[in-house]
């Protein structure tokens, strides 16, 4: 596992507020959340938060909503379905990428320290700018690209064995876990599409039903597009759905290698 990694131009100097638990709390756990408002001109600082857990829920998710709605309302954080579905609430939880929403309090020993995911730019507090993601995601086509007509008054079909190599795949909710937690794309994320968009990217060439499989091989065949992953294997490790984006690059780099041959 590589070593934790502060956001993009972050170095923590300002100095923290502390909240503490309210007065008669029996089960205090300390969260200590990376602050950070680039609009105020201050530097980024840890604000610690106590929290009494015998009056809060079970996940991360749940204490960041408490802190914000009883010890400050301008924390800011996204969150959406609260079920590990949409992915909006990835960030680093005790140094480990994760879903607040999916992540058991209890589960992280100690101090529950929470920066935004690493070495993106941030946004505001826990919110990082996604934009050179989703670019990314865009430029891969992630939609189905056919050059037949679709048969009449039918859907496109697909074999069950057909469907199944989409397994491990379609799962994927776009939450940039693995690819903020990749060393090579730390370095090189101008260029290189990391393992999220890589995923997605063998989606599309794993779809029987895709008929662009050459034009997207090509997109792909570049030393730095695809061939900067060096199979570190971090992706596998931080993905929340149990995915192996490092897989599925395996995959694409063994099809660009057997059409070559
Ligand atoms: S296997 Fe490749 S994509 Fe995954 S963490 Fe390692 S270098 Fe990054
Ligand atoms: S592969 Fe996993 S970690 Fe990566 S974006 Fe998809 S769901 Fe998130
Ligand atoms: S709130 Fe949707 S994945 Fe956590």
């Amino acid at each position: 596992m590589a070593e934790f990694t502060l956001p993009k131009n972050s170095k923590i100097t300002g100095k923290g507020r502390v909240h503490k638990a309210p007065a008669g709390a029996t089960r205090v756990k300390s969260f200590k959340i990376y602050r950070y408002d680039p609009d105020s001109g201050e530097n980024p600082r840890y604000d610690t938060f106590e929290i009494d857990l015998d009056d809060c829920g079970p996940m991360v998710l749940d204490a960041l909503i408490k802190i914000k709605a009883e010890q400050d309302p301008s924390l800011t954080f996204r969150r959406s379905c609260r079920e590990g579905i949409c992915g909006s609430c990835s960030m680093n939880l005790g140094g480990k990428n994760g879903l607040a929403c999916t992540t058991a309090i209890e589960d992280i020993k100690g101090e529950v320290r929470i920066t935004p995911l690493p070495a993106m730019d941030v946004i505001k507090d826990l919110v990082p700018d996604f934009t050179h993601f989703y670019a990314q995601y865009a430029s891969i086509k992630p939609w189905l690209q056919t050059v037949t007509p679709a048969p009449a008054g039918k859907e496109r079909l697909q074999s069950p064995e057909q469907r199944e190599k989409l397994d491990g795949l379609y799962e994927c909710i776009l939450c940039a876990c693995c690819s903020t937690s990749c060393p090579s794309y730390w370095w090189n994320s101008d260029k290189f599409l990391g393992p999220a968009i890589l995923l997605q990217a063998y989606r599309w060439l794993a779809d029987s039903r895709d008929e662009m499989t050459g034009e997207r091989l090509d997109a792909l065949e570049d030393p730095f597009r695809l061939y900067r992953c060096h199979t570190i294997m971090n992706c596998a490790n931080a993905c929340p759905k149990g995915l192996s984006p490092a897989k599925a690059i395996a995959e694409i780099k063994k099809m660009e290698a057997e059409r070559i041959i």
